[in-house]
């Protein structure tokens, strides 16, 4: 059985160190400060899927280091509000919005399991970067996402942990040691999206863009171990690199698939 590992405390805890930003440009090409699967590629096409423009009004679920969210918000000129339940993931994000003085954007602590502290009909654009494996009560969230979303408005949400094959009971306790997680069969996304109200307009099948990132950001972190150790202790390290190339055999494997959804109100 694996024991619990760190991720999210590590990266965000550490995310201006030097060494965290170079594993991000290696596995990434780009440093959006991702912790996710999401690919640069996919990172450019969001904001043509989710039709940001000039003062959209966006919502993002797990903004993490909130990055991404400033680098949408200086590039469209949208504004943002973006939720993540990791303390140090908020500190980071709004360092970097007070550095950078985008007014803009704003980063809240929260968990999205709850009640979402917004106004019906309040946002152009919902999503989140590989976050609703995490949160318990999928449905809920739907129907949450749904009812702050302006009619006409877009949902996009990528999960990676989609069953398409045969998986052993060790295999899940290392895909998990870093939290909570939720594995869902094909179609069930369809449906709880159906039920909570909202037109799919597409599933893009994205596990190659898993399992790359997981052997990239393995092979980035393997050429640092001595100064990650140093951060995150040995064991923490050696977890994480079991964890990445879990991702990476069940990934590119095809048992455990990642698809891409879009949405509408
Ligand atoms: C895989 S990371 C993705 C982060 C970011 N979206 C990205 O693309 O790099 C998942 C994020 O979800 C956040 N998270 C987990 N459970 C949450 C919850 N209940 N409410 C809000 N955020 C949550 C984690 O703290 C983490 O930042």
């Amino acid at each position: 059985m694996s024991v619990k590992v760190d991720l999210y405390d590590n990266a965000y805890g550490n995310y201006q160190e030097q060494v965290y930003a170079l594993v991000r440009t290696e596995t990434y090409g780009e440093d959006l400060g991702q912790t996710s699967w999401v690919t640069s590629e996919e990172s450019y096409e969001i904001p043509q899927i989710l039709h940001l423009a000039p003062e959209s009004q966006v919502f993002e679920i797990g903004c993490g280091s909130g990055r991404y969210a400033l680098h949408l918000s200086e590039k469209y000129a949208c504004r943002i509000v973006g939720v993540d339940s990791n303390v140090s993931a908020i500190r980071a994000a709004n360092q970097l919005a007070t550095a950078r003085a985008l007014s803009q954007v704003r980063f809240d602590h929260g968990d999205a399991s709850k009640r979402l502290q917004f106004a019906d009909a309040s946002f152009d654009a919902v999503f989140a970067n590989d976050v609703l494996c995490h949160i318990p009560e999928r449905f809920q969230l739907l129907k949450e996402v749904f009812r702050i979303l302006k009619p006409g408005g877009m949902l996009l949400f990528s999960d990676a942990l989609v069953i398409g094959g045969l998986i052993s009971q060790q295999e899940i306790a290392i895909r998990s040691s870093i939290g909570y997680y939720l594995f869902s069969p094909p179609g069930k996304n369809e449906a709880l999206m159906r039920r909570s109200g909202f037109r799919l307009i597409k599933r893009r099948d994205t596990t190659e863009n898993a399992a790359v990132i997981a052997q990239r950001w393995h092979r980035a972190r393997e050429k640092r171990q001595q100064l990650l150790s140093s951060f995150e202790g040995n064991s923490n390290f050696q977890g994480l690199q079991q964890f990445l190339s879990c991702v990476y055999t069940l990934s590119s494997e095809r048992r455990l698939l990642r698809y891409l959804y879009t949405a509408q109100k």
